[in-house]
């Protein structure tokens, strides 16, 4: 084995403004994999992550929850690091942008960039809204195509004809968060000048600091010639306000990477390490970014401009993946396949899918799909039918035979030299990133070690008379052969690794695919790991379907009663909300839906259909023919089980769930206000 490195490793920092779900999961295992077996090998191995907390996103989403900005971030960070927790995702470090460290790094890089005359300063026009006093980014402007007329189009292209323009050529532009019409406004903003950067870039691109197919990809931006980065927004912003630029934010994208720096620091700072021993330009260390290819021109361009102008080392590499498909599609809320980190967890268990993950994940930034029969199917043959199955098989014969004392010799040492030769092979895939092949491999010598006990057949020869040796030795080969499969699988399935550990009571580290353990006590053996059951998948995919179900009938979630009350709205906001009295005049069970009744509603003439999550409190027959306020104008939304063309009014807690009712008299179509 080569000497030992030193090994900075760095998954991209989830958006502190969603919950994690299988895509991230995807990334943060490919990540965590390569470092447990860095860390295997012997080297010194850092796993860095934080939340990304800053931008206009985050700020819109608190100010929707009626909370801060930072007790919004606070909360994601918590959720977010139980995730990282639960899917055994071993990061040395959580820590968030939103912090002083970051603040520091952020403010000297700058400052480095600025006196190296990297900085642009010049007035830009923008689209502004008016009512929220908040210049607003293409993706926060909607309005009619003006080609093809297709109205609700966001930013600045056409989902119905694929159009391009500028968002404020759309027929009546409105302001996606007021609904007001914005209108031009001029203000300062600060660029990095990354052209100058250009003939850097094209060394550093193709220098082996990325994939060939990145290199590509990035080759062709650079030669079509690379434009300014804006790194300033303008007040309101949450983030971190530029050095002599009051009302000048740094851009989220600005700070996000340098997070990475700031979480190191974070580290160091606890643990006395020295930070520019692994920072400066030219450290001896290695230093590298797990990231979707979605964000290569952050981490491919500007990243290390910024780096190398502010004087700090570059990354080794960059480690680009694709995207998470669920059965061939992207995934999709109403298909019940944008599935929550926290779902599967409620429902499977993370070896499972770290298991699939690797089997399926391969230098590339190819997209990998999670068919989820497949998955079933490959967990149950590989993990249980191929890697269990040896040591169940086995370890019988070796408690009753030996008291559980493996024997001093093993039966076929050929074939132990076999799977123990596998070891460099497997080592040099991980080191590659090609998990997939690893598996194979892997999987191959799964398969040589059950076919050599099937032929051997200890179960019979147990029966025999004066075989009582060999029987112990083709079991100690075969307990033998279990622990090198464990030991070069221990990255990938790390909670069946501790089980395994315990049974042949002994720690795997990658030296123990070297030799065998010889007179070694085992203890009891325990099963190693269940199958899957269909219907464990099944009832996560209803429990997404039904999440997002969830979201229509939201209010009924609703806040606690000692929740603040939060987020004023003035009487116009309000106005909009056309609030009827309505008749249920029929409710019945939907098939397939835990927490949902159907509702039909009579307006007065007109009739709803509405799908509500109030079924843990009531009996459809209990609802027939009562009275109950509604949202008439709240926009229809297609569920799995048909259209729910608005929203019934209900109080409710953890304890339950209490239907609004007019005073008797009401009649079904009378506005409420
Ligand atoms: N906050 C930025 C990253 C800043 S890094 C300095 C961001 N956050 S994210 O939450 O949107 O995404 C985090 C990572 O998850 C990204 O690498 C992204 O590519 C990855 N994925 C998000 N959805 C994904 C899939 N469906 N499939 C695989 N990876 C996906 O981007
Ligand atoms: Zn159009």
């Amino acid at each position: 084995m080569s000497s030992k490195r030193q090994i900075l490793v760095t998954n991209a920092l989830p958006y502190a403004n969603a919950a994690l779900h299988l895509g991230h999961v995807l990334e943060y295992t490919q990540t965590d994999v390569w470092v447990r077996f860095q860390r295997m090998r012997g080297h010194e191995c850092y796993y860095l992550s934080a939340d990304d907390a800053h931008g206009t996103a985050i700020m819109l989403k608190a100010d929707e929850k009626g909370i801060s900005a930072e007790q919004h971030i606070a909360d994601m960070r918590a959720i977010h690091e139980a995730d990282f927790k639960d899917f055994l995702i071993s990061v040395d470090n959580y820590h968030t942008t939103h912090s002083e460290e970051n603040r520091e790094f952020s403010e000297l890089i700058y400052n480095r960039l600025n006196a190296n005359g990297h900085i642009a300063k010049r007035e830009i026009t923008q689209a502004f809204d008016p009512e929220k006093n908040l210049f607003l980014a293409d993706r926060y402007i909607k309005g009619t195509c003006p080609k093809c007329k297709a109205e609700d189009q966001y930013g600045d292209n056409c989902e119905a004809c694929g159009a391009t323009y500028s968002p404020i050529d759309l027929i009546n532009p409105v302001s996606a968060i007021s609904g007001a019409t914005p209108i031009e406004k001029e203000s300062t903003h600060y660029f990095f000048k990354l052209p100058e950067f250009t003939q850097f870039l094209q060394d550093w691109t193709r220098s082996g600091a990325v994939q060939d197919e990145v290199a590509n990809k990035l080759g062709e931006w650079l030669d079509s010639g690379l434009q300014e980065w804006d790194i300033s927004r303008d007040a309101p912003y949450f983030g971190f306000e530029i050095p002599d630029a009051p009302g000048k934010y740094f851009y989220v994208w600005l700070d996000a990477p340098i997070g990475y720096m700031a979480s190191f620091k974070n580290l160091c700072d606890r643990e006395g390490m020295d930070f520019d021993h692994y920072w400066k330009a030219d450290s001896t260390t290695e230093l590298y970014h797990f990231i979707g290819k979605d964000i290569v021109n952050f981490h491919a361009l500007f990243w290390p401009a910024m780096l190398s102008s502010a004087e700090f080392r570059t990354p080794t590499k960059i480690c680009v993946h694709g995207f998470v498909t669920v059965n061939g599609k992207k995934m999709s809320k109403s298909r019940g396949t944008f599935i929550n980190a926290r779902c599967y967890l409620d429902h499977l268990d993370p070896d499972y899918l770290r298991y699939y993950y690797a089997s399926k994940l391969s230098g590339s930034v190819e997209d990998i799909d999670l068919n989820l029969e497949d998955f079933q199917q490959k967990v149950n043959s590989d993990l249980v039918g191929k890697v269990v199955n040896i040591a169940s098989r086995c370890a019988k014969f070796i408690a009753n035979g030996n008291d559980g004392v493996l024997s001093n010799n093993i039966d076929n040492p050929e074939l132990w030299a076999q799977v123990s030769g596998a070891a460099e092979t497997i080592a040099q895939h991980y080191e590659n990133r090609d998990f997939s092949k690893a598996i194979r491999e892997i999987m191959a010598q799964a398969d040589a070690a059950n076919e050599y006990i099937a032929a051997k057949e200890p179960w019979k020869l147990n029966k025999q008379e004066g075989m009582q040796q060999q029987v112990q030795d083709i079991c100690s080969q075969g307990i033998n052969m279990f622990r090198v499969l464990m030991t070069y699988l221990k990255p990938v399935v790390p909670a069946m690794t501790i089980a395994a550990e315990e049974f042949l009571n002994d720690t795997l580290s990658w030296e123990s695919a070297e030799k065998p353990l010889l007179g070694h006590q085992l203890t009891p053996f325990k099963p190693l790991m269940i199958r899957i059951e269909k219907d464990k998948v099944d009832a996560m995919i209803e429990a997404s379907k039904e999440e997002t179900a969830q979201a229509v009938t939201k209010p009924l979630e609703g806040p606690l009663a000692d929740d603040p009350i939060s987020g004023e709205i003035n009487f116009d906001e309000f106005a909009k909300v056309d609030l009827r009295v309505a008749r249920i005049v029929s409710a019945s069970h939907v098939e397939g839906a835990d927490k949902l009744l159907q509702l039909i509603l009579d307006l007065g003439g007109e009739t709803r259909q509405v799908f509500s999550g109030i079924k843990s409190s009531y009996q459809p027959e209990d609802l027939e023919g009562r009275l109950t306020l509604m949202v008439a104008n709240l926009a229809p939304r297609k569920m799995r089980f048909g259209m729910s063309e608005g929203m019934v009014l209900a109080a409710g807690d953890k304890k339950g769930i209490y239907l609004l009712e007019p005073d008797s008299g009401a009649q079904p179509g009378q506005r409420v206000s």
